[in-house]
């Protein structure tokens, strides 16, 4: 197939059905007749990148790109993805926050086989919230997405939000060197830690970029934590800003704290009164400068600020007869096989098991059953001294409580549980599948820090 991108948007959102060879055709003629189309052609290859300037990194891409192609549907409707494997090893693509069907969630022997090089495969589902998500591989992850296997899919409102402007700031931190070479994804004494950190911070694939802003206009800023390790300490000293949602789901508009913990999967949507022309805002990790956000003239009226977005559609959970579960995440050092290079290393457990991303049937042992349609609460406890940004496939989990800080109650996929914290999540099963539950540190995931649960 050689056509383009272009060809396949203009073909299929013109003339309805169109042959695009084997494959296709089975999900062309499930396609219910009044959902709109979001079609893409995405190509898995490997890239050279100029990350450190005079220097190549041997990165992986999506669409030609570094963070990956933003990918963009509207709520409601079918967003179908070609996705075509042209590196030389297996991968798959997951939708991370995304309520979909099994079939389509992109995690290796439970809802599809690996692509393997040369391989396509056709997603195909029904985006039924608005947000910031973003998609990245299940396979040998630490790799994969240390390369720069990790791209924005942006769900759009059904109706205009309000907001005139929108920008995506991907978050990443690579490992490479000062030669721009990569360095250990994952190295065995962090990943039993805080995980395996990079070293070169990027917005959108730069080091410290200057982003221009319209200036005195509300901007919608979208950040994506797709990085492997780093919970970034988000802070915008002197602006005027207030966050619209956590995760992909709107939370009733208020101002961003001193800090605001995003950790890796993490999304956050801020509205930003973008100063007078000439002035200069320094997004910031801690102490550390990620980005200047620039002002710059703008014949465009001053800005209002919009009403919070609408809630998407997740139900409520009914915590009166909803049935509680623990699960306990805790470091395993101790019982592990030892910090050897290259044994399989098992530093971390959840319940008492610890995922062996080299058996590929850990989902066949699922941590938790729930019964479809039924209400749960979690108790999730972390017994160890990291953090853990614990993520849940296929559902969206109210989170209710902490003994560490005050929670007002929101929809999200990934919680950050920090040092010994304790947290209340509910949700109802209402997505049938086994769907996997982890953390997202990278290194925790592939040492130990992933289970399965099952809905049926
Ligand atoms: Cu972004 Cu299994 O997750
Ligand atoms: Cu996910
Ligand atoms: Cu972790």
């Amino acid at each position: 197939m050689s056509f383009t991108r272009r060809q396949i948007l203009i073909g299929l959102s013109g003339l309805g059905v169109v042959g695009l060879g084997v494959g296709g055709a089975r999900y062309w003629l499930a396609r219910p007749e009044n959902v709109a189309t979001h079609d893409y052609e995405l190509i898995a290859a490997p890239l050279d990148l100029e990350l450190v300037p005079g220097h190549i990194t041997p990165a992986w891409a999506y669409g030609g790109q570094a963070p990956g192609l933003e990918l963009r549907c509207r709520q409601g409707e079918r967003l179908r993805v070609r996705f075509i494997n042209k590196l030389d090893v297996p991968t798959t693509i997951h939708w991370h926050g995304i309520r979909l069907p099994l079939a389509m969630d992109g995690v290796p022997y439970v809802s599809q086989a690996p692509v393997l090089p040369g391989e396509y495969f056709d997603y195909d589902f029904i985006c039924p919230d608005a947000g910031s998500f973003w998609y990245h591989p299940h396979v040998a992850s630490g790799e994969q997405l240390g390369r720069g296997l990790v791209g924005a899919l942006i769900v759009d409102e059904r109706e205009p939000s309000g907001f005139l402007h929108d920008h995506t700031l991907n978050l990443k931190s690579w490992h490479v060197d000062e030669q721009g070479a990569f360095t250990a994804f994952s190295v065995p004494r962090e990943a039993a830690r805080g995980g395996t950190p990079g070293r070169l911070s990027t917005v959108n694939g730069q080091h410290v970029p200057t982003l221009d802003l319209p200036a005195r206009q509300v901007v919608r800023l979208r950040l994506i934590n797709l990085d492997n390790t780093l919970t970034y300490r988000l802070n915008l000293p002197g602006a005027d800003a207030r966050i619209y949602a956590l995760d992909g789901n709107p939370v009733e508009p208020r101002p961003l704290d001193k800090e605001y913990w995003l950790g890796p999967g993490m999304r956050i949507e801020l509205g930003l009164q973008v100063p007078v022309a000439g002035t200069e805002l320094s997004l910031r990790n801690g102490p550390l400068r990620l980005a200047t956000l620039r002002a710059t003239a703008s014949a465009d009226p001053v800005g209002e600020w919009p009403a919070a977005l609408p809630a998407n559609p997740v139900a409520e959970p009914d915590l009166a007869n909803a049935q509680s579960l623990t699960f306990n995440f805790e470091w395993a050092g101790a019982v592990s096989v030892g910090l050897e290079q290259g044994a399989a290393h098992s530093f971390w457990q959840i319940n008492g098991q610890a995922w062996d991303i080299n058996d590929k049937t850990c989902a066949d042992r699922p941590i938790a059953r729930l019964q479809l349609g039924k209400s749960y609460i979690f108790e999730l406890r972390n017994l160890s001294q990291y953090q853990h940004p614990i993520h849940l496939h296929g559902m969206t989990f109210k989170v209710l409580a902490s003994d560490r800080k005050t929670i007002i109650p929101y929809f999200t996929d990934t919680y950050l549980l920090g040092k010994n914290e304790r947290a209340r999540v509910a949700l109802v099963a209402d997505n049938p599948g086994l769907w996997m539950f982890h953390c997202h540190v990278i290194d925790h995931m592939e040492t130990g820090l992933m289970a399965s649960i099952e809905v049926v």
